[in-house]
């Protein structure tokens, strides 16, 4: 099994770049599904989740090739409308084909898509949301079965910001007869990319990056063109790695205002985080403060970006409090990361962290996607060597990671273990 084996206390420095969202991907790759023909898809990072995703679309009837970074998809013969458990298990976004196999084809049966290690992480959203456009949803064996005639348009009101939710209920509506109002929408910058991507196909959406997203659905979508947009959960990795160990890392092609709330906090810790358009300049914080932060939906702190954070407060000076309101288990990291010498005291949603001079290199392993993250940015300025295991988990959500800290001055390279 791959694992990652860092030796700690090199300065970042140099040129690195962002690849495109794999949250942006995702649903992309899911819209392929409303339309006959062949779609172009570039900035596709190449990931194990992008793979997972086009795998279960090719078992659907599918066909899609692999171009450097751009995937052309081709749904036309799709007649299996089915997502089976052993896909939909190792990756919950599988749901995301739910939505547009309802609205072409009047039918589907997906996977539940079970917990995962973060949290439970229902779909009643997305179920509530295609019942109020028409579809009969039914609850079988632990599949979601969904039928209808065509969709109509209506009102949804989501009880909290989802954002699979709203993607869900966008793709779906699209073809929908009628007007779709989706309130309480998420506001992730991915929901405008899948927007933007839409409107190449001929749908008709407006207010994606607000609360409210209006879909006026259209008898029939041509297939898109499209570039997803840069990935905001890598960008603001490398501006956590780079206020940890950056002497000039510049970052590139990311999106900075897609990581306002992050980059207020980095620089009330003491980087040093220059904009110049999509070129980023991070100079480490030499004495990281501690602070308090919050998770919230888009454009509040990211969820996503909180594990990653800690790895930076286990070494600040002071208490930090960090706040986890999306997820109920995404402290998973915190036990690892103890293992370094970070003192953690975790209490329901919140972490208290009291900061050290020093983290010190283990062996520690992944748990899931973006603690595996944190472990890493850990390992970067922890004395001695650190060793991070089941790094599948990191493979599903960052392109060569290694290589890119590695091209910047990190001491960090992929080994098989035995
Ligand atoms: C998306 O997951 C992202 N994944 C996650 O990124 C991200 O952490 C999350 O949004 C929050 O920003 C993709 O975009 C593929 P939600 P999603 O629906 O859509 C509750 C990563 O690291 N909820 O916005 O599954 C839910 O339990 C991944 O890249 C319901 O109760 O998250 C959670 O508490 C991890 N019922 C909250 O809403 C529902 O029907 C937000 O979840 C839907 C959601």
């Amino acid at each position: 099994m791959d694992a990652l084996r860092i030796r700690g206390g090199a300065p970042l420095s140099g040129n690195i770049k962002v690849s495109g969202s794999k949250n942006a991907a995702l649903p992309a790759l899911a819209a392929s599904l409303l339309c006959e023909g062949t779609h172009e898809l570039s900035r596709v990072p190449d990931l194990a989740d992008v793979k997972t995703l086009l795998g279960l679309l090719q078992s659907m009837g599918a066909t899609s090739s692999r171009e450097k970074d751009s995937v052309r998809i081709d749904a036309t013969k799709v007649d299996k409308l089915e997502a089976p458990y052993d896909l939909v298990r190792t990756m919950r976004a599988s749901i995301l084909v739910l939505g547009p196999l309802v609205a072409r084809f009047g039918r589907a049966k997906v996977s539940l898509p079970g917990g995962c290690a973060i949290g439970a992480r229902p779909i009643d959203q997305h179920l509530k949301g295609l019942e109020r456009l028409g579809a009969r949803i039914t609850l079988e064996h632990g599949y979601v079965l969904a039928e209808c005639g065509r969709l109509r348009g209506a009102e949804v009101l989501f009880d909290m910001p989802t954002v699979t939710g709203t993607e869900n209920l966008m793709l779906a509506a699209t073809l929908a007869e009628g007007t779709t109002v989706l309130r309480n929408a998420a506001r992730e910058p991915e929901i405008t990319d899948l927007a933007d991507l839409l409107a190449t196909m001929g749908a008709r959406v407006e207010g994606a990056g607000s609360d409210t997203i209006t879909i006026h659905g259209v008898n029939k979508l041509k297939p898109y063109k499209h570039r997803v947009v840069a990935d905001r959960i890598e960008y603001g990795t490398f501006l956590v790695a780079g206020a940890m160990a950056g002497e000039r890392l510049v970052i590139e092609d990311g999106v900075p205002e897609h990581q306002t709330a992050l980059t207020d906090k980095l620089r009330d810790i003491g980087a040093r985080v220059e904009l110049d358009g999509t070129r980023v300049t991070v100079h480490r914080a030499t004495k990281p403060k501690a602070i308090d932060v919050v998770t919230a939906p888009y454009p509040g702190f990211p969820t996503d970006m909180q594990a990653q954070l800690m790895a930076l407060l286990a070494v600040a000076d002071g208490a930090s409090v960090i706040t986890e309101t999306i997820f109920e288990n995404r402290f998973m990291h915190v036990p690892e990361l103890s293992r370094m010498g970070a003192q953690v005291r975790v209490d329901g949603g919140k972490a208290f962290v009291q900061g050290t001079a020093k983290l010190s290199g283990t062996t520690v392993m992944a748990t899931d996607l973006r603690a595996s993250a944190c472990l890493v940015l850990a390992g970067l300025i922890a004395s001695g060597e650190t060793t991070v295991r089941r790094i599948y988990h990191l493979d599903r959500g960052y392109e060569q990671l290694e290589r890119k800290l590695m091209s910047v001055g990190a001491r960090i390279e992929r080994f098989v273990e035995a």
